[in-house]
This record gives structure tokens, sequence and C-alpha cells, in this order.
């Protein structure tokens, strides 16, 4: 019954839909009156359904509940949203279901569009280590674009949750720990997704998520609890969602974890209080899977029936994949416990966006199919994606100036288990499709050296299993070599969600692999695929070269030839620190000094520091090195004092001292050295990207004002206290080059 009567709607909906013409951007001039007049019209079924969220039969990215009743929901107006449909084909279906309903409301199609629709781009903690904003903004526009085309209306993206802890798989979603460089990959994501604004057919809603502080998870366990103080959550967590808001997010999304014992989906304190009402957000909530029917589980609700109420009176306007709302609501309405008021707001919110994206003009107006053909995996696109690719990729080693490496090279042995890897390359969230291809090292260096160069191959062990290793192939065709390129790292489901580790070393035997091939003495580089910072440091420490290269998509191979062969200069930073021991974590670079900082970097007598590891990372936030050199000298303060309402510009000379042209992040570090409460002994509060050909200088310029000097005081004010600052210029958070001093005065 059901195939036979979803392809009889799909022959009526074709008939009807092939002539929509192509609506102009829809303005919002009227919509609310629209809404209005439809609020009037609904039933208070009707309205519940507009808050019910089901995901497709064909992609489940949370524990599925079984429905069979679903395409009856939607014809009967008790749908409001479907996520996980995907396709033009699959959107259109769905949809004329939803225009059998009595008043004809077209559906949201919502999809994790996280980092690449049909082109796959690096996951968005690799794009974060780029530091190129525009490269980031046109990531998002290109996925935007794609999956618009291909029927979406709406992503769940961007990830903006700061985190500290890269035992978190979800790490790899996000921009890292820095709450300045996450607040403005936030805000470039959202202008990526959004575009020219809704309306516009190559845009798609931006869905600001977790809501809040999911990346605090107690150890890194993914759904865990959070417990912080306010502080922390305002000064740390919360200003990426502000800045995706002020760039005009439409939705946003909340999230598994409680917060100081209260589930976000259930918090009005995060969702009414601080985002409805504090910020003024005008658009809707969605939950995250379930989360609203896991308030039980959580023991905040002691059923299905108290976790709707709950939900909707904190601000939860949307139950994805929960099944709560449509089985409670009414009833909870009927029963005066929750006010009619509190639907009619969400709903009106739902409707708003769906008015606001042409959809009551012409539901299918994102259901083109010439469109998608012509859209998707375009060449355009992937040229972008390795261009994206290759900003992302952090050079950490390179003794000897081993890289770039001679186009002339006889013999290349490349070796490890992700050596000729293609689907390792997608990273997670993708929106997989089977016909895509990725790019492997292989690929890429076959692409770039054609028959030059011999290749010799060898995968030398298994990702994981240490039982399955075959070091001597390995050593063989390395001693053949002139030079060895092994490709080492994580599977592309080792990183992501439900994915945290308490080991983040090399996986398997890898790092064994690599030990006895640098027993060869061949020179070597290491290529460190990851959704996260992994832990390596005999490579670290005897290996010539390291590329950490994350998951970087369609063009992965091509973008790591690129810069192997020094066709692309490696400007990357880490925006993440990588722990030498995940003993350390949480390790982060804007730590507090303590009242016994240790100066050694170790423990020593009554000093804050372990017995046996050092405090600072591995390699720490901010650092990547380049093929050129670069210089940074010539400070000025144009004051040394300065008033709050004032500013003080401070510029610097950055030069190029090598001889390849590159880019250098020049980073800009405050410390307010006294202050009613402590504060980190670093922040970020400013950066620039310099592109210089050898030999070329640019004067760097920052401008210092309040803003950046602001923190929230023992009142949990939000203001800045006059006294003494240190001012730090650097390439990395742990080389600074300038230092200054200035006072700001009352
Ligand atoms: C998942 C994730 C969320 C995602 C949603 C829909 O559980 O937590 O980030 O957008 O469900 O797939």
């Amino acid at each position: 019954m059901q195939k036979k009567f979803l392809f009889t709607i799909c022959l009526l909906g074709i008939s009807c839909g092939l002539h929509a013409q192509q609506i102009p951007r829809n303005t919002t001039v009227g919509i609310d009156e629209k809404v209005a007049q439809l609020l009037a019209k609904m039933t208070l079924e009707e309205k519940v359904g507009q808050l019910n969220q089901y995901t497709g039969d064909r992609l489940a990215t949370g524990p599925v509940t079984a429905n069979t009743t679903k395409y009856q929901d939607i014809k009967a107006g008790k749908v409001g949203s479907m996520l996980n449909v995907r396709g033009v084909k699959d959107t259109r279906m769905v949809q004329e279901i939803a225009m059998q309903s009595r008043l004809k409301i077209p559906l949201l199609f919502g999809l994790d569009v996280i980092h690449g629709y049909r082109v796959t781009f690096p996951v968005p903690l690799a794009e974060a280590a780029s530091w190129d904003l525009k490269a980031i903004e046109t990531s998002a526009r290109v996925a935007a674009t794609e999956a618009a085309a291909s029927g979406q209306h709406w992503t769940f993206a961007p990830m903006v949750d700061v985190s500290r802890d890269p035992r978190w798989g979800r790490v790899m979603e996000g921009a890292g720990e820095d709450t300045y460089l996450g607040s403005l990959i936030a805000k470039a994501r959202v202008k990526g997704f959004q575009g020219n604004g809704l309306g516009n057919l190559d845009a798609v809603m931006a869905c600001v998520k977790h809501f809040a502080a999911y990346g605090a998870a107690i150890g890194g366990r993914d759904y865990n609890s959070v417990d912080m103080s306010e502080r922390m959550l305002w000064e740390t967590y919360l200003p990426p969602f502000k800045a995706a808001l002020d760039a005009g997010a439409a939705t946003f999304m909340n999230s598994f974890n409680d917060l100081n014992g209260i589930p976000a989906t259930g918090n009005s304190y995060l969702q009414r209080d601080i985002l409805k009402d504090k910020w003024g957000f005008k658009g809707f909530v969605v939950s995250d899977w379930g989360s609203i029917r896991e308030m039980v589980a959580h023991g905040f609700a002691k059923d299905n029936t108290q976790a709707a109420e709950l939900a909707i009176k904190a601000g939860s306007d949307m139950d994805m994949e929960g099944h709560a709302y449509i089985a409670n609501l009414v009833k909870l309405v009927n029963d005066k416990k929750v006010d009619l008021a509190l639907i009619d707001d969400a709903v009106k919110r739902i409707l708003r966006k769906k008015f606001e994206l042409g959809l009551f003009d012409d539901p299918y107006r994102f259901c083109n199919e010439e469109r998608e053909l012509k859209v998707l995996n375009s060449a355009e696109n992937r040229a972008k994606a390795r261009d994206v690719a290759k900003r992302s990729i952090v050079l950490l080693k390179n003794d000897k100036q081993l890289l770039p490496l001679s186009k002339k090279l006889k013999t290349i042995a490349v070796i490890g288990p992700l050596a000729k890897s293609n689907k390792d390359m997608m990273g997670f969230w993708s929106v997989k499709w089977d016909n895509d291809h990725l790019v492997s090292l292989y690929e890429g260096l076959q692409n770039k050296l054609g028959k030059n160069t011999q290749l010799l191959y060898a995968e030398g062990c298994d990702l994981a299993d240490t039982a399955k290793c075959n070091f001597a192939e390995a050593v063989a065709i390395a001693r053949k070599a002139d030079v060895v390129i092994m490709a080492v790292g994580e599977a592309y489901d080792m990183s992501g969600e439900a994915k945290s580790k308490a080991n983040i070393h090399l996986p398997g035997a890898q790092e064994n692999l690599i030990k006895v091939v640098q027993k060869t003495g061949k020179p070597m580089v290491v290529l460190t695929m990851s959704g996260r910072p992994l832990i390596f440091n005999w490579t670290a420490d005897h290996v010539d070269a390291i590329l950490h290269t994350w998951w970087l998509g369609s063009e992965a191979g091509n973008a790591m030839a690129d810069v192997l062969f020094g066709d692309y200069n490696p400007g990357g930073k880490l925006p993440m620190s990588f722990p030498r021991s995940e003993g350390q974590i949480p390790v982060y670079y804007n730590y507090k000094s303590t009242g016994r900082p240790s100066p050694t970097d170790m423990a020593s007598t009554y000093r804050s520091g372990y017995l046996d590891m050092q405090n600072s990372p591995r390699y720490a936030f901010g650092y990547g090195l380049s093929y050129t050199t670069f210089a940074l000298t010539d400070l000025k303060l144009d004051s040394h004092k300065f008033k709050q309402n004032d500013s003080l510009t401070v510029t610097c000379n950055l030069k190029n001292t090598g001889r390849f042209a590159g880019e250098e992040v020049v980073q800009l570090y405050l410390q307010d050295v006294f202050a009613s409460v402590t504060r980190p002994v670093k922040e970020l509060k400013g950066f620039e990207k310099v592109y210089l050909k050898p030999g070329e200088s640019k004067t760097v310029k920052f401008v210092i004002g309040k803003e950046m000097l602001s923190f929230y005081d023992q009142q949990m004010k939000w203001g800045t206290e006059a006294g003494e600052f240190k001012l730090m210029i650097g390439n990395a958070s742990d080389h600074i080059v300038l230092e200054d001093r200035f006072e700001l005065e009352n």
C-alpha cells in the first residue's frame, strides 16, 4: 500500500510541480500578518503537528523509533518537518504528501550538511586550522548551494561548541578550543550557509548548535553532564552562539547534556532567558535527536508527557524524533497544563521561516532536478574544496628542510593504512554519496607526479587491528625508495558523534610501523590524519617531517600532494592543543596562572605541575610551521596609557625572510595582569593571516578597545577594570616574539 500510495502521489506532484516558476527572493514584508492569518485557521492538532519532526527512511542519525504511520501523519498535518530526506526526487515526493493536508502547510527539510553536501570539504576542525575566514565561508557557501539545489531548506550547522577535550569525538565538528576564533568562524559559517538571505534558491537555514556547553562534557564522554560556573559559561562557551545569532542564524538546536543539573532541552534559562529574551532570538529552537524524550533518562521528567511539558515551557519549539510533542501536547493544553500561547509562539516561529523560504509561494521551489544535476559536484566546487583543504593542513615539523619534496624524485615509498584510503578522507558527518569520489593520498601523488616517479606501496598495518601487520613489506619498499611518505591516523568514524576515546594515541600498531620504517634511515615524512588532536610522541621526536592533514574531503589527496611538493606552502595553525598525554587533559593555552605557577613547565617543589609530565602540550594552540621563515619586529604602540572609551593602536612588521612565498598568522594575545577575578595568562584577541613573497614585508595593525579588555567581574557584570595589561604578539600561543605593556585608565 505505502509504495503504491507514494508512487501515485509522486505522479500527481510532478504534473503540478514542473511548472513552478522561480519565485523572486521572498521578502519578510507582511509575513507576520500571513502567519497570524494562517494560525487563526489551524486546529490545535495542526499546530502541534508543526512542532513535530520525523526522520526519513534511509538515513538515521540517532536511535530510531519504529514509525509506520509517518506518511499518514504527514497527510494528516501532524508533521512540520522531516530530516534525513535527501535529493530532489525524495523531498518532492514527501512534500507532495504534505500538500494533501487540509491547510497544505509545506514541510521543512533538514539535513546534517556539516562540511559539504555532494563535494565533501575538510571537517570543520580542519577548516578552523586554516584561520582563513573567507575560505571557511566559501566552504559553507558551496555546501549550501549544493544542498539547496538538492531539496534541502535547512542544515544542522554550524556546530559552535568550544571544546578543550580531544577525548570528545565531536571536536571534529567545531572550531577548537578558543572562544574568539570560534566566534569568528561561527559567523563565517552562518554567512556561508545563509548567503544573501533566506528565500534565495542557494541559501539554507543555518542551525547553531548545540545550545549549550555540550563541548564541556565531563571526561570528554559524549552526552555526559556539564557543570560549570556562570563565568565560564558566559566567557568561554556562549560567545560563539551569540556571534552566530548576530550573523542572522535562522535556527538553534539545543543539546543532549544537562547544564548544572538541568538538561539543555528543558532549560528555560538557556532557551528563554538568554536566547529568546536577552538576545532577542526570533527564529526557532529544534531539539536534538530525541532529547525531549531523553529527559526521562536524565531523571528530569517522570515520563514522556512531563518531558513534553517541560520542554515546551523551556522554549524547545520543535521535537526532533522525540515523539513527545505529537503524543502529548494536545492533551496538556486541553488539561490546562500548558498554555496555548506557548504552542502558538512556537508555531509562529516555525511558520515564519517557511514563509521566508518562499515555501508557501511554491513548496517545490527547491525541487528542480535540472538545477540539482547542474550544481552538484561541479569542477568549480571541487576546485574550491581543494583550495580549502590545502589551507587546512598544518606543518608540525620539517627538520633538515625535507619538505617540500622534489618532483624529480625517482622512487617514493608510500606506506600506511591511510595511504590508499578514499573513504576515510570523508571524515565523520558526510552526506554519504556512493558515487562520489574522494581522492586518496596515493591518487593525489599519482596525479601530481605522473610517470616521472615510481610509487611503491605497502599498507604496513591495519588501522586498528594490531594482529594485522606486515612490517617486513613496508621496510622492504622503504629500502628501495629515496623518500618515505607515511599515512597514519584515524578511520573516518573514529572521531565524531558517540566516538569519545580514552586513548587518543595513534590507533593500533601504527606508531610501531613508523618506528621500524624509520630504522631504514630513509628521509621520512609522516602525514597524520584524524578528526581530533592525536598523541604520537615517538613520531614527533624521531621523524624528519610531519604534516597534520585531518580529514580533507573530496580533494584530500590532491591537496596533500600540493603541499608535499611545494605547489602550496602550508600556513595552517592548530585550533586546538595537541596533548603529550591523556593525563594532561584538559590542556589549553588560555589557562590560569594559579598561585604557584610552574616556572619550568615541570613540577617542582610546591609548584603546579605533574611529577611525570610537562604542563605544556606537545603542540600548542596557534602553532604551525611554513616552508619559509618570517620575522616579527618593530612593535609600536601609539600610547602606553588609554582610557576605556579610547583605543590603542598597535603595529608591528612582518617580513618573509625565507625562500618561499607563504602565509603567516600574526596572533595578538592579551593578559589582564591583575583584576578582581583571576584572568587567563593570555587570550587571543586578534589575528591577521598575511601572504608575503620572499623578502616582502607588511605592517600589521591591531586596534585595542575596551571589548577586548572586558570580562565578568565578581558580580558577573561585564566590563573593564583599570590596570596593567600585557600585550603579546607571536605566531603561536607558545611562541611570543614581541611583548609590551600598557595601562587602561579609569
Ligand atoms: C544528532 C546530533 C546533531 C544532529 C542531529 C540530526 O544526534 O547530535 O548534531 O544535527 O542528531 O542528525
